[in-house]
């Protein structure tokens, strides 16, 4: 059997650097390794309307905004399928089928959605469709077969509730589908970014997020606008590192080279840490690098995004020809699922011969 990868976003934003050290950048990294036989990567605009069903243009406007992150981030049509989750119809028939093998209680049990439908006031009229759209990212990752669902953390739940999906489907109704395992982020600060004030995370309701499409300017005034440590106050005060968003951004992007080109007093971060830490270093010059490590990162993606920005219809094609062969391996499986269930009458020619023979022998 071969190694497939699912995963996917929702389209409500601009894609930012938490998803960036998070997932994004992993994903290039695996498709370029040539470990994996099938990649699927998803636009979960289904999945996106189920919080922001009022609000449809929002989730219309971000398919071309996330299409053009994962495309200028460095995936590539011709090895990973791009696809957009309402066009693959397959999806929502196996949701419907899979309803049935899971208990209303156990989807109230859902850590993440739990979470999210305090964060949503969700908590005295939840609509069906959020509630469940376990269920659905079920489908969305059985679909496809998928061995491997890199996600983050807060994912783990969704992946949990699909295996038990799977092995009740497989022991009700025979060896269908396969049990998915996720891949998370190795290391924990790219499990999750700060946002640029020190928050818990990036996010776009608090404003604290720099974007895969940020202007150069853009990533330097927020840089320099970046929660530190704020008893640092004169440079030759010692600095703390903990909870120093700075730092923490350094740590998730700064490789030893950064220094020789563009802090040649320190080696490595460790150095620069202890001087931070000692007293003597002002918080503009780790900031001054900080935009430059980020710049090395992030120009070719804002290259990369102004060529495909100038050929809307051609990122449009992309995703046309992805979603095509989504749907293709959706139906694949749809069918086998079919079978399984006992609900592939047409197809099944054995059953009208046997059903012919026993109403001839009556
Ligand atoms: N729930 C995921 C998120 O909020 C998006 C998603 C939808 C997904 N379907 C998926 C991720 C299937 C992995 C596999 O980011």
């Amino acid at each position: 059997m071969g190694k497939i990868i699912l995963t996917g976003d929702r389209p409500t934003g601009r894609l930012h650097l938490g998803h960036y050290v998070g997932s994004l950048r992993r994903r290039v990294e695996l498709q370029n390794s040539g470990e994996y036989d099938e990649i699927y990567i998803m636009i979960a605009d289904a999945q996106a309307l189920t919080d922001n069903f009022d609000n449809p243009d929002k989730i219309r406007d971000n398919i071309i905004e996330v299409a053009l992150d994962y495309l200028s981030a460095g995936l590539d049509p011709a090895k990973t399928n791009i696809f957009i989750q309402s066009a693959v119809p397959e999806l929502t028939e196996l949701t419907f089928y899979y309803s049935n093998l899971v208990t209303l209680s156990r989807l109230e049990r859902n850590p993440t959605v739990k979470t999210e439908i305090q964060l949503r006031n969700f908590e005295t009229s939840i609509p069906v469709g959020f509630l469940t759209y376990p269920i659905s990212q079920t489908s969305d990752i059985t679909a496809f077969k998928a061995t491997t669902v890199p996600v983050g953390e807060d994912q783990l739940p969704m992946l949990e509730q699909a295996r038990e999906i799977v092995r009740k489907f497989n022991a009700t109704y025979g060896e269908t589908l396969v049990e998915p395992q996720a891949l998370l982020p190795d290391n924990k600060i790219c499990s999750r970014l700060p946002g640029t004030d020190g928050k818990a995370k990036m996010s776009k309701s608090l404003g604290n997020c720099i974007y895969l499409s940020d202007t150069s300017e853009d990533v330097s005034k927020k840089v320099m606008s970046m929660f530190t440590d704020p008893n640092h106050l004169k440079v030759s005060d010692p600095g703390s590192l903990e909870g120093n968003t700075v730092f923490t951004y350094l740590d998730a992007f700064a490789r030893d080279e950064h220094f020789e080109k563009y802090a040649p007093d320190y080696k490595n971060l460790d150095e620069m840490k202890e001087h931070y830490q000692r007293g003597g270093l002002g918080d503009v010059k780790v900031k001054r690098l900080l935009i430059n490590v980020l710049e090395e990162e992030l120009a070719p993606i804002r290259e990369r995004r102004a060529q495909f920005q100038k050929d809307i219809p051609a990122v449009y094609e992309i995703l046309k020809k992805g979603t095509e062969a989504a749907r293709a391996k959706a139906g694949q499986t749809l069918d086998e699922v079919r079978a399984a269930m006992r609900i592939n009458y047409f197809e099944d020619s054995e059953l009208i011969k046997s059903q012919q023979e026993k109403f001839n022998s009556l």
